[in-house]
Order: C-alpha cells, then sequence, then structure tokens
C-alpha cells in the first residue's frame, strides 16, 4: 500500500487551556491597521446557552415524535459534538448546521466557539459537592501530507476552544481496536455508565468525533422514603411505580405556575446550587402532549425566574433510564442536509488535504438514575465522519403521578445538560418499602390518584 494512515484522536483534556493560549494567526495580526474599529462586546458564553437550549428544545420536540414513551438525552453532549464539527464545515453545510444548531441569528461579533470554551470552562470547574465534566475526543485520521488549506485549523480549534488534544489511531487496517478504544474512552468517561457507544465501525471512517459528559449530584433536600405510589399513565389507565417522600415536614422549594403550558414547574436543587432538576408536570393527567407542543424557550426561561419558594409536599417516582439515539434522522429534519451527504457535504476546514469528507452518523446515548440520594447521569455523542467513497404556605401537594418532563440545568449558565420525559415507570413491586422511617409509609399507600392539583 502506497499510503500510510494516521488517524488522530482528540483525548479529553482535563488541564484547562487557558486564554493565553489562543493563538493569533499572523494573517490576523497584520490586519490589525491603524483603522480602529470599536466593536460590540458579546457575552458569548450568553449567547451560545441561549442557542443551544433552543436547539434542546427542537431535539425535545424531534425525539419526541420518534420514539415511544419514555426519552432521555443531553443537548449539551449533542451540541458540543456538532458544534466541533460546524467548525469545520464551510458554504451550504455550514449554513444549514448553524440553522439546526441555532447559532444563525447570533450577532456577527459573537463566536460560536468562544463561547463553547467559557462553558467548557465553567462545567469542569466541579464542585465538591457533584462532578459534572464535559470531556471531548477527537479521533482523526490524517493523509501523510496533512496540511490545512483553509484559515482554520480543525485541530487547533478543537483543542483551543474544545480542549480536545489529538492521539492516533488506524481505524482502517484496525478498525476493531479503534472501535474498542473510542468505546473504552467513552466509558472511562462516563464511569462505566456507558460502555458501547459505538458497535459498528466502518473501516471507512476518516473521523471520530466524541463527546461526553457525566453527572453525579445528591439532592440539597433528600428523599426520605419510598414507598408503592400512583401513576397515571393515561385517565384510565394506573400503574402503581416506587415513590419517593420526604419524611417529616415540607422544604422549601422553587415552584411555578406556567399558564401557557398548563403545567406547574419545580426545582430540586443539588448540593452546591449550581445544578438544578427541573420537573415540568402538566395540570391534567394527559396534559404531555400540550405541554410538549407549547415547550418554548422564552416562556420557559421568563417561568424559571420567577418561581417562588414555597413549602412542598412532593411526590416523585424513582426511575432510571438509558436510551441510544441515531441522530441523523432527527438533524435532518432539522434541515442538516448537506452535511450527511457525500455529494455535497463541505466539511474541508477539517483539512485532510483533498479528501472530501462527508458525516456518516451521529450517535447519542444517555442515562439517568433518579433516587432518593440525588441523580447520576451521563450521556456521549459521537459524529462519525467518513471520506467521500461510497454513500450511506399551606404545603403545595407535588404528586408527579403523570407523564411528566424533566431537565437538568447548569444554574451559572442556564445550559440544559440533561432533558427527558417519563411517561411510563417501571411497575413497583407489590409491597411497599420503606427507607428510614418505616412506619411512615403506609400513610402514602392507596393516595388517591390526582388529588389535588384542582386549584382550591
Ligand atoms: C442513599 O443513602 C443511604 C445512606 O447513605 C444509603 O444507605 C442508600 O443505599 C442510598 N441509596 C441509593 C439509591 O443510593
Amino acid at each position: 500500500m502506497a499510503y500510510t494512515w494516521t488517524v488522530a484522536l482528540l483525548l479529553a483534556a482535563l488541564v484547562a487551556v487557558t486564554l493565553a493560549q489562543v493563538k493569533v494567526s499572523p494573517k490576523i495580526a497584520a490586519i490589525q491597521q491603524p483603522i480602529r474599529r470599536v466593536y460590540p462586546i458579546c457575552n458569548h458564553q450568553r449567547v451560545v446557552v441561549c442557542a443551544n437550549n433552543r436547539f434542546a428544545l427542537d431535539l425535545y420536540k424531534n425525539i419526541a415524535c420518534s420514539v415511544d414513551g419514555n426519552m432521555i438525552f443531553s443537548p449539551f453532549s449533542v451540541s458540543a459534538a456538532l458544534a466541533m464539527t460546524y467548525g469545520g464545515a464551510s458554504g451550504v453545510t455550514a449554513k444549514q448546521m448553524a440553522k439546526a444548531l441555532r447559532f444563525y441569528n447570533m450577532p456577527w461579533y459573537c463566536n460560536v466557539h468562544k463561547g463553547f470554551l467559557a462553558l467548557m470552562n465553567l462545567l469542569q470547574s466541579s464542585s465538591t459537592q457533584y462532578i459534572l465534566s464535559p470531556c471531548q475526543q477527537d479521533l482523526r485520521r490524517r493523509r501523510l501530507s496533512f496540511e490545512c488549506k483553509s484559515h482554520i485549523n480543525f485541530a487547533d480549534l478543537t483543542q483551543t476552544y474544545y480542549l480536545s488534544p489529538a492521539e492516533n489511531l488506524d481505524i482502517r487496517f484496525d478498525t476493531a481496536n479503534s472501535l474498542q478504544h473510542i468505546n473504552n474512552w467513552v466509558a472511562s468517561q462516563t464511569n462505566n455508565e456507558i460502555t458501547n457507544l459505538l458497535t459498528a465501525l466502518d473501516p471507512g471512517t476518516g473521523l471520530v468525533l466524541v463527546n461526553a459528559i457525566t453527572f453525579k449530584g445528591e439532592w440539597v433536600n433528600k428523599f426520605d422514603l419510598t414507598y408503592s405510589g400512583p401513576f397515571h399513565l393515561t385517565c384510565c389507565d394506573t400503574i402503581q411505580t416506587t415513590k419517593m417522600k420526604f419524611g417529616c415536614g415540607y422544604p422549601m422549594m422553587k415552584h411555578g405556575v406556567i399558564p401557557a403550558f398548563d403545567a406547574q414547574i419545580l426545582e430540586l436543587p443539588y448540593k452546591g446550587n449550581k445544578v438544578s432538576m427541573y420537573i415540568l408536570r402538566p395540570n391534567h393527567i394527559e396534559g404531555l402532549a400540550y405541554l410538549e407542543n407549547q415547550l418554548n424557550l422564552a416562556i420557559l426561561n421568563a417561568a424559571i425566574s420567577s418561581m417562588t419558594a414555597k413549602p412542598i409536599d412532593l411526590a416523585m417516582p424513582k426511575f432510571s433510564l438509558s436510551q441510544t439515539i441515531d441522530l441523523k434522522p432527527i438533524l435532518k429534519a432539522l434541515g442538516m442536509f448537506d452535511v450527511f451527504s457525500a455529494f455535497d457535504a463541505d466539511l474541508h476546514k477539517i483539512g485532510t488535504g483533498n479528501a472530501k469528507l462527508w458525516v456518516d452518523f451521529v450517535v447519542h446515548q444517555a442515562i439517568i438514575n433518579v433516587h432518593e440520594n440525588g441523580t447520576e447521569a451521563s450521556a456521549a455523542t459521537a459524529v462519525g465522519v467518513c471520506r467521500v467513497k461510497r454513500a450511506t404556605p399551606p404545603p403545595i401537594p407535588y404528586d408527579v403521578d403523570r407523564p411528566f418532563i424533566f431537565f437538568i440545568r447548569e444554574q451559572t449558565s442556564g445550559s440544559i445538560l440533561f432533558m427527558g420525559r417519563l411517561v411510563k415507570p417501571e411497575a413497583a413491586a407489590a409491597t411497599a418499602v420503606g427507607v428510614g422511617k418505616g412506619g411512615d409509609f403506609e400513610r402514602f399507600v392507596g393516595m388517591k390518584p390526582d388529588q389535588v392539583f384542582r386549584k382550591g
């Protein structure tokens, strides 16, 4: 064989890249002529979080249409993996990606990648109370004469803004080991929660961009007891599931009413108060479809900022979800066509010499475990890039006893990290289990469905 193939793997960097390392290319420096321009100052992080959260709701709605029942995904993980890919795109391909990822309407003086750098740094400065570590990895095959023709060096971009340095892999001639290597990396970044992100890898794959995020948090208000309680799948179909409650007293929690969604919202903070879970509970048992239809970021943000602390009598299902999603059809539905087309894709900024590149797959996997002490959640996204070869007051009762939406949000930036819905929890074992104060649970068993929530 005349070619030597090497592949660069951008490994998770836990070392923060300081701004001092951002290189200013000589070309750009030369442009700084005596003419002084005053550029407006952009809060890149805020603008990018806004775009990402809009994309999160778009994703939610589109995934909801294509999967039945429960759902869990990490919008942040998907955004980050695709934003890196976007960094290598040009022309119509880039335009379509910007539209789908909601970067399109950002002010001209704002920069997507700078926004991600700010977020990456923010999420990596984890406190002892919770672990939140977004990690990036990028596997790249490059030709012998690897040269970026464009102004942007893709490896520099991922290293500088996504804190992802490179490693070599030989995907073409050592496909099985490469696949194993990627999966092992994801497993190590997600505490072995996600062990088989990729089930197969085509030897023709030139580049795999991988992102992993993991979160572990303890509730500020731990639940004291679990019991078997009702969950209404529909108006006339109720199952018993394991639910959680506070043993004595009703903690003050932030709560709000959202008439536009015909729903209520509740915040469950994790220790450290930098990350919270939010529960969007429809007012009506069969209100989830309406809520999903009305879901809108402006209304949601307004509701979150006007929530007030009230004593809450909370009952919530204990649940774990795991899901793998093929994002390709969903991203196409959001208008990203060209990047998936061997003929139309323009990813020349990734820079593998003359090789034409296109995206073959975008897979996403997420898991969440919500229990009485807190939450563990992990997600990973892989974007597979191919060379063109062939085609392919009194306490407010808040009984979450009906299908609902939840999301985990980083509070400093407002980034939605995980999002999903619980439509059908697991049926509980016949006998109820009390944690801690065993005697208390009976009073919850057999609680009337839909007891309150009618205004009274
Ligand atoms: C919650 O914490 C208690 C006390 O530390 C422990 O016994 C229990 O196993 C924990 N439960 C879960 C689901 O982690």
